[in-house]
């Protein structure tokens, strides 16, 4: 039983939700080992093909629990490694969606870039405020906003603390489309629906191809991605999705 988060599934979807609506979400070390803990369950589990992580209409997440975090000390994060779990949804291999609405600052936006991609709200507002606390980014802001951003805005957005509306985010790359608030579960779960339509397997070495172009030079990016490509003529779902198209039918993917 789950005290941070709700779980769900429609067919091969999961939708985590982000449940602490008395703080606005924010992140504290239950919700961190809950939401990890159910992603990489989720990712074992062969029947579900695509997972959505959203939050509330008011706040995806207004970051990490300051008020867990106030009083520690350096030797009591070091030892903890405070935050550390959270990167072990990058290595989520089933493809993950972050549907936000409302706020996603310091952490919230950080667990939305952890995420394949993130659809928007337009009401979704993102920040780094950070600085203001007297710190800075710690699940991978500064890395992972410099690369969707580049360096300007994300130098920007750091350094002031300024949030960024939907349309920005859109217009910069952060987000991979802005949808009216109140559809943006729906389509999160159209969007999630369409991927895990298609071969489970492929999606994931898509995932690390795509991933691979933010860790690799681009030879070597293109070389994986062409010995992956290569490696697809063994599924029998590159025989089912070719023979489908000549035949003029749906696919049907065994995820094999
Ligand atoms: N941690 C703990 N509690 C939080 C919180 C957070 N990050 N954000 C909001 N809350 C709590 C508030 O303390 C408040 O609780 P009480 O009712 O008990 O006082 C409740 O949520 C509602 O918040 P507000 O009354 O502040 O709501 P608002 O509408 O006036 O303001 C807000 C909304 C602008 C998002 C404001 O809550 C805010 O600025 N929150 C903090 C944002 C922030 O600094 N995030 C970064 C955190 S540090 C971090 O994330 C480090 C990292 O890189 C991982």
């Amino acid at each position: 039983m789950s005290d941070t988060i709700l779980l769900e599934r429609r067919g091969r979807v999961a939708l985590i939700t982000l449940n602490r609506p008395e703080a606005l979400n924010a992140l504290n070390e239950a919700m961190m080992n809950e939401v990890v803990d159910a992603a990489r369950e989720l990712d074992r589990d062969p029947s579900v093909g695509a997972i959505i992580i959203t939050g509330s209409a008011r706040a995806f997440a207004a970051g990490a629990d300051i008020k867990e975090m106030a009083g520690q000390s350096y030797l009591d994060m070091y030892a903890a490694d405070w935050f550390a779990r959270w990167s072990e949804l990058a290595r989520v291999r089933t493809p993950l969606i972050a549907a936000v609405a409302g706020y996603a600052l310091g952490g919230g936006c950080e667990l939305a870039m952890l995420c394949d991609f993130i659809l928007a709200a337009d009401t979704a507002k993102f920040g780094q405020p950070e600085m203001k606390l007297g710190v800075i980014p710690g699940i991978g802001g500064s890395q992972r906003l410099s690369r969707a951003l580049g360096k300007a805005k994300a130098m920007e957005m750091i350094l002031t603390g300024r949030t960024m509306d939907a349309a920005e985010a859109e217009q910069s790359g952060l987000v991979a489309r802005v949808i009216p608030a109140d559809q943006l579960l729906e389509e999160a779960f159209a969007t999630a629906t369409t991927i895990a339509s298609r071969s489970l397997p492929v999606a994931m070495l898509a995932k690390e191809c795509v991933n691979a172009a933010f860790e690799t030079t681009l030879t070597e990016g293109v070389h994986f991605e062409r010995r992956l490509f290569h490696s697809l003529f063994a599924t029998q779902d590159q025989k089912e999705g070719m023979a489908a198209f000549i035949e003029k039918r749906d696919p049907r993917f065994t995820h094999k």
